[in-house]
Parts: structure tokens; sequence; C-alpha cells
């Protein structure tokens, strides 16, 4: 049995739109942190005497689950693959934890289907170097767990299937920056990111996106090169809007961003005109990530669970990337 863990990561630089489903290739860039305290844990064991891949998921404090429907099929398909590549057809045993609140709106796909890449991978003998690791977990079908292989900051480059692969710009110590997490919904998300990755382009404001994002790309990457967070967060607010524009315009329209949203982007904002550098960041749903220096990580929890639309937060610092653990032969 083979056991690995795996983090979250948030992107600066979002990939939104889905140019390949079958290579799960994406329209852009993107460029993320992973997140130290928001892992997900996968045992693999291949066992000759299963007729079926079985899978159980335990989500933080809640019972564990056998997997069925499409969260198997996606785990199976996935399992599918590297089968293929290991030239064998043994089902597996598969049992995944979360250590986060599943309902906190971070995207606990990327963790998951990252720990089950390196798990299966490394449970089936398979020699693979980093680079081609993160391109078989971003075949998952879940593009942005290909950014929670490399440790630290990390860019997912956009290319066809040998160059589109995610690589570590920077390790965690490079840049002491805590994400905060503001949930102020824990409802799950009603339309998933696979969805909305398809309607992107019929947004009129896709193409707007697609020709602002390099620049975007470039000056977070420098940014993170000369730990500039003003320079960081300035863009990756931009950019975070940007993704959401395309998300209220295409068709039909969707709008992941409530009342709780609006109130902590306001007070992002306000706090920053009174001298505490912190910016705003939102995924496929209404929780904002608040990014800050790590040493004001503490100043910001306070002030955002002080907001009545803050259920609670997650305090995260920058992350390694997907590790093993425990490897028995
Ligand atoms: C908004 O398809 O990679 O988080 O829906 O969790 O599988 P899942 O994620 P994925 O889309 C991620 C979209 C995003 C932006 C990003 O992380 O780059």
């Amino acid at each position: 049995m083979t056991t690995a863990i795996a983090p979250a990561n948030i992107a600066f630089i979002k990939y939104w739109g889905m140019r390949d489903a079958e290579q799960t290739l994406p329209y852009n860039g993107s460029l993320s942190m992973n997140l130290d305290a928001c892992l997900t844990t996968t045992s693999v064991l291949f066992d000759p005497a299963l007729e079926s891949d079985h899978v159980t998921l335990t989500l933080y404090a809640q019972p564990p689950k056998v997997a069925v429907g499409r969260p198997l099929e996606r785990v199976v398909a996935h399992l599918d693959r590297m089968r293929a590549l290991a030239g064998v057809t043994t089902r597996a045993r598969v049992t995944s934890s979360n250590n986060f609140p599943a309902d906190a709106g971070i995207a606990s796909s990327a963790a998951a289907f990252a720990a089950l890449t390196l798990a299966g991978v490394s449970a089936l003998g398979l020699a693979m170097d980093e680079r081609t690791l993160s391109r078989l977990t971003r075949r998952s079908g879940s593009g942005s767990a290909s950014r929670s292989i490399p440790t630290g900051y990390v860019e997912w480059h956009n290319g066809d299937d040998l160059t589109s692969f995610a690589e570590s710009i920077a390790p965690p110590e490079y840049w002491d920056l805590a994400d905060v997490v503001a949930v102020v919904d824990t409802q799950a998300k009603k339309i998933g990111s696979a969805e909305n990755h398809h309607l992107a382009v019929t947004s009129p404001y896709f193409g707007v996106r697609l020709e602002g994002i390099q620049q975007r790309l470039d000056a977070a990457r420098t940014a993170i090169m000369q730990r500039d967070l003003t320079l960081l967060g300035t863009t990756m607010e931009a950019d975070a809007v940007s993704m959401h524009l395309v998300c209220m315009t295409q068709s039909p329209p969707s709008f992941y961003w409530n009342a709780g949203t609006m109130a902590v982007i306001h007070a992002v904002r306000a706090w920053r005109e009174q001298g505490l550098e912190a910016y705003f960041t939102i995924d496929a749903g209404p929780n904002v990530h608040v990014i800050c220096a790590s040493g004001d990580r503490f100043i910001v929890q306070e002030r955002l669970e002080a907001l009545p639309e803050v259920q609670f937060t997650l305090v995260n610092r920058v992350g390694h990337g997907a590790r093993l653990v425990h490897v028995n032969d």
C-alpha cells in the first residue's frame, strides 16, 4: 500500500476555460501557491483479489463514505490511466481523507487528484519525474490538481499534452505569504467548474480576458520573484474579477458571489486604505481567499472573523507539494 499527501492550492492567475476536455488542456497558463493547512491523504493498494475498484472518502469531521456515481467514475478513470501506463488490470482499494472542512469551498479535488496520482503511480512502481507526474495529474480532469504536485509557488503552462505541465517557480520559504480563507457560505457550489470551463467561451469577455492574461502572468511571476506584494495583489485581484466577469456574462450566466463575498471584498479594500496590506481572490464559489504577508495573518483572521458575514476562517501559509508518506513493498 502506498500513501501520499497533497495540498490544495489557490490560484493568483486562474485557470478558466478548457480547450481540450480529453487531455484537460487550458486556454491559458495559471499560477498558484500551495496551501499548507488544507491537505488530502490518499492510500492506494492494488489487490489481485478485487473484482472492481473500491473507493472510500472521509471528509473532515464526517464518517467514511463509499464513493459511488460520478466521483467513483472519475477515480476509476484515473486509475485506468495509471494501469494502462503500467500494463496491468489489477483493481485497487483507495482510501482518501481531507483535513479541512469540505464545505469551506476550497477545491478539494485538486488535493485529491494530486494525492491519488502520486500514490497510484508509486503503488504501481512507475518511475516518473515531476513534470510527467503533473501532466498525468492534469489529465484527471481536475486541471488545477497538476499545480498541487510541485512545491511552493507553482506555474502551470499552457501547451499541448507534452508541454502543459506544472513546475515550481519558488519554494515555500522563498516568500512567507498567507492565505486566510473567509468562509461566508457552507453550501456546496451549485455549478461546478467543469461545466463553466466549457461555457466560458460563450462570454464576449473571454477573448478580452485572454488578451490580458500573458501580461498578468508575467506580472505575477515577477511579483513573486521580487517579493512584491503590491504588484502580486493588484494583479491577482484583477485576474479574479476578470474570471468572474466571464462567468457572469457567459450564456447561461453564472454568479458565484453573494452578499458575504461583497462584504469581504469591501472590507479588505478598506483595510488596505488604512494600511493593512491584504488582497482578495475568489475561486468557483462565494468564499474569499485573503492573501497577506504571513506576519499579518492573525490580524487579518481576527478582522475577518469580526465580520457578521464570515462563518469561520482557515489560515494557510505556503505549502509543499505532493509527497509520499508511507510505502509498503
Ligand atoms: C476557479 O477544474 O481544476 O479554481 O472543479 O476543483 O476540479 P475542480 O477544479 P478545476 O478548475 C479550477 C478553477 C479555479 C481556478 C484555478 O484554480 O486555477
